[in-house]
């Protein structure tokens, strides 16, 4: 396992409920180091570009309405296995899957409105965290 980063969002349904410190403190307390960290809103276009990938699925304008409907947290995590780290943190997309202790079995309010992302590979992490990071506000 080596030094990774990945790429995450608390989504609108837990910035919402002001649940940013809890879930960071779950990152933390998993070995995760947030490096980098904003608050911004997205518009519908960035939202369906971050997203272009669930395009064909029947969910998406649901997905992209909801992630630009409030703010968000964007943040970088670091860590030993960062990326598969991060997943098993977050728990499984539908809360009622999600293993016990993980964020989407704690706060997450339903299959779509699931509190965080995270990337799913070292490819996707790299182009998620350009996506929303200056090289500026990367420190090494
Ligand atoms: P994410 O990309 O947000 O980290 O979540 P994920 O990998 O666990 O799930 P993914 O399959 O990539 O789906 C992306 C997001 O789309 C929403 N979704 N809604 N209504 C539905 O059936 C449904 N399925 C997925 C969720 O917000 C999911 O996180
Ligand atoms: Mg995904």
């Amino acid at each position: 396992m080596s030094l990774e980063r990945t790429f995450s969002i608390i989504k609108p349904d837990a910035t919402r409920r002001n649940l940013t410190g809890k879930i960071n403190a779950k990152f933390e307390a998993a070995g995760l180091r947030i490096v980098a960290q904003k608050r911004i809103q997205m518009t519908k276009a960035q939202a369906e570009s971050f997203y272009g990938v669930h395009a064909e699925r029947p969910f998406f304008d649901e997905l992209c309405e909801f992630m630009c409907s409030e703010p968000v947290i964007v943040q970088v995590l670091e860590g030993e296995g960062a990326i598969s780290r991060n997943r098993e943190v977050m728990g499984a997309t539908n809360p009622v899957d999600a293993a016990e202790g993980t964020i989407r079995a704690e706060f997450a309010e339903s299959v779509g409105e699931n509190s965080v992302h995270g990337s799913d590979a070292p490819e996707t992490a790299a182009e998620e965290i350009a996506y929303f990071f200056s090289g500026l506000e990367l420190i090494g």
